[in-house]
């Protein structure tokens, strides 16, 4: 089946800092930039059909020369560490593959910096 997108700029996202336009090539009405400063998360509530291990996709930019890294915890379990590697430019999006497990039903899916830098700038996540 076609993934489903969750908007990081939309409820029941939530993002600790702003949701911004200035940068082109975001999916929506706008991305998430979160408070350049360490635990600044964005949450993203992801429904699942069944219980069982699923691969999601985070679309962000990076136009900094160095890695934004994140905490990824579900369901407030810590699942992984990602790097967020530098994209070239704020305009320019990647995607990062997390492999996490689920729940049936609704998940909560953080990502958690853990630098004074904060997140990459996040577009969505697809499930
Ligand atoms: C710049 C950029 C923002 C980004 C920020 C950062 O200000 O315009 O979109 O979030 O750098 O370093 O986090």
């Amino acid at each position: 089946a076609a993934p489903t997108r969750y908007e990081a700029e939309r409820a029941p996202a939530t993002c600790d800092g702003t949701i911004d336009t200035n940068h082109a090539g975001y999916t929506g009405t706008g991305f998430c930039n979160g408070r350049n400063a360490v635990g600044a998360a964005l949450q993203f509530t992801v429904d699942a059909p069944q219980a069982g291990t699923a691969t999601l996709t985070v679309r962000y930019a990076n136009g900094t020369t160095s890695p934004r890294p994140a905490t990824l915890t579900v369901n407030g379990a810590s699942a992984a560490q990602q790097s967020f590697a530098p994209t070239g430019a704020w305009a320019t999006w990647a995607s990062a593959t997390l492999t996490v497990p689920l729940d049936a039903g609704a998940n909560t899916i953080r990502l958690t910096p853990t630098t004074a830098d904060g997140l990459a700038n996040i577009d969505h996540l697809e499930a």
